[in-house]
């Protein structure tokens, strides 16, 4: 079955006046960027001034030359008239300096964050995880496996993610509330126009959670506590470390309170929207295809696979920007220097040239791994084994406790207007329990 409708593809016959916010474009891509991959897979937006990259080789080619493709596109990525900027100033200067760390930084800097937080959010302390997934997904569950029906996006795919992460950065059960706020106010403008008023209150949320997280960090000066925000006080890279070639940044200080808030914050961030969107999809794609829940049902090694395609066909980071760092041709296309890109995540797992049947739903297909939905490169996602942890205990559970789903007519199917971050507004499940096992 294929999850584009067939008539939409009909209508793009060329992409002359292609606008990414478009609410109907918004609503399904795929066409169009099918029709990019076609004809012209390095599209400048008219009137935007982006370039969409829409082939899996091109895609590849611009996230593994981070010197060619700079990750520093935190001011530049949406211009803003000069008096919504000052407002947005004197918003943030409530709250801690906005300082790049990993997602929009370039070597050698992103080298040493990366290197600081990845030491931080070892295999290990990922793994040290699972039972808490797992307690977070019993429960759940069981709040509403007697019911028959439910609205999937808030009764399971947003407070798993949401709670997996505040567990991870020990944030108490009464903040959880506020937690996803935070969640939601740092990721708002990010492929969406929310207006000023939107924009500004979202920075207001954005100060909350710093200045949440500030004291959170002070308190563990004195008082260190077993848990990721300890270990970010404490992260030094030793003298044991191979230097890090052409370092900007003193390799042994620590980090200061901006910096740990920036990591802090992308780790918030990108653990929630990003796995939620995930979980989502996967019920979706399972509920339509009955064949595939029933194979995971018998056997629970497939939720791996099902979790794979679900990221490939249903890629939720849809696209990432870059900045042309110098005058470029890429696919044929002269990009200037500062040129604004979209890499298309969504669009180069579903490139005809790499995958077979690429709308199409099969979790056994052979090069599933292929599929860029973490990125690749120096910029791969941090949080890829966590999120696939939990996709994995996250349908263990359901299939476990759930016997037959299957969705509803009430579902409209509408989903979130952002051309970067794709996922369900909601989804009306209907199901049967099955018996205790
Ligand atoms: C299904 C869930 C997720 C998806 C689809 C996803 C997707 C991505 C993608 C595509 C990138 C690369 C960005 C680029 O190319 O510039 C990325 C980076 C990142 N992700 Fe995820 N992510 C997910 C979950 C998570 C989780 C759970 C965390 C952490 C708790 C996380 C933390 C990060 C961080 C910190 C980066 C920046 C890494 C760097 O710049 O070095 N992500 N993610």
């Amino acid at each position: 079955m294929t999850t584009t409708p067939p008539e939409v593809f009909s209508k793009v016959t060329e992409l002359q006046g292609f606008n990414p916010f478009d609410p109907q474009t918004l609503q399904c891509p795929f066409p169009h960027y099918a029709a990019m991959r076609a004809n012209d897979p390095v599209h400048e937006v008219g009137g935007l001034g982006f370039y969409l990259v829409t082939r899996h080789d091109l895609v590849l080619e611009v996230v593994r030359d981070p010197e060619t493709y700079s990750n520093q596109f935190g001011q530049t990525s949406m211009p803003l008239p000069d008096d919504v900027r000052q407002r947005m100033m004197d918003v943030i200067a409530d709250g801690y300096p906005r300082v790049p760390t990993m997602l929009t930084a370039d070597p050698p800097d992103h080298t040493r964050y990366r290197r600081l937080v990845t030491k931080a959010f070892t295999p290990k302390v990922i793994s040290s995880l699972e039972p808490t997934i797992r307690a977070i997904t019993t429960r759940l569950i069981d709040s509403w496996i007697d019911r028959g029906s439910i609205e999937f996006v808030e009764e399971f795919a947003v407070p798993l993610p949401v709670e997996v992460i505040a567990k991870a950065l020990n944030v108490p059960d009464e903040r959880l509330a506020d937690f996803k706020q935070w969640s939601d106010d740092s990721i708002a403008g990010i492929g969406t126009d929310l207006g000023v008023e939107g924009r500004l209150e979202a920075e207001r949320g954005v100060n909350d959670f710093q200045h949440y997280f500030a004291a959170q960090l002070e308190e563990r000066r004195s008082k260190p506590q077993d848990d990721l925000l300890t270990d970010l006080l404490n992260a030094r890279v030793s003298g044991d470390d191979p230097p890090i070639d052409g370092a900007t940044v003193a390799d042994t200080r620590p980090l200061n309170v901006p910096e740990m808030l920036s990591i802090l914050q992308q780790l918030l961030v990108a653990g929630n929207e990003t796995t939620t969107k995930m979980m989502t999809e996967m019920i979706r794609l399972l509920a339509e295809h009955p064949d595939q829940w029933r194979q995971v049902q018998e056997d629970p090694s497939r939720v791996d696979k099902v979790v794979e395609e679900t990221l490939r066909l249903s890629t939720p980071t849809q696209g990432m920007f870059r900045i042309a760092t110098r005058e470029v041709t890429l696919g044929g296309v002269d990009i200037p220097a500062g040129g604004r890109i979209v890499v298309i995540y969504s669009s180069a797992n579903r490139d005809e040239a790499l995958f077979s049947d690429p709308d199409g739903f099969d979790p056994d297909r052979a090069n599933l791994k292929e599929h860029l939905a973490f990125g690749k490169g120096i910029h791969f996602c941090l949080g890829a084994a966590l999120s696939r942890l939990e996709g994995r205990i996250a349908l263990q559970e359901l299939a476990r406790r759930m016997d037959t789903i299957s969705l509803p007519d009430s579902n409209r199917y509408e989903y979130f207007p952002s051309f970067m971050l794709r996922g369900l507004t909601s989804l009306d499940l209907d199901f049967t329990a099955r018996s205790a096992t």
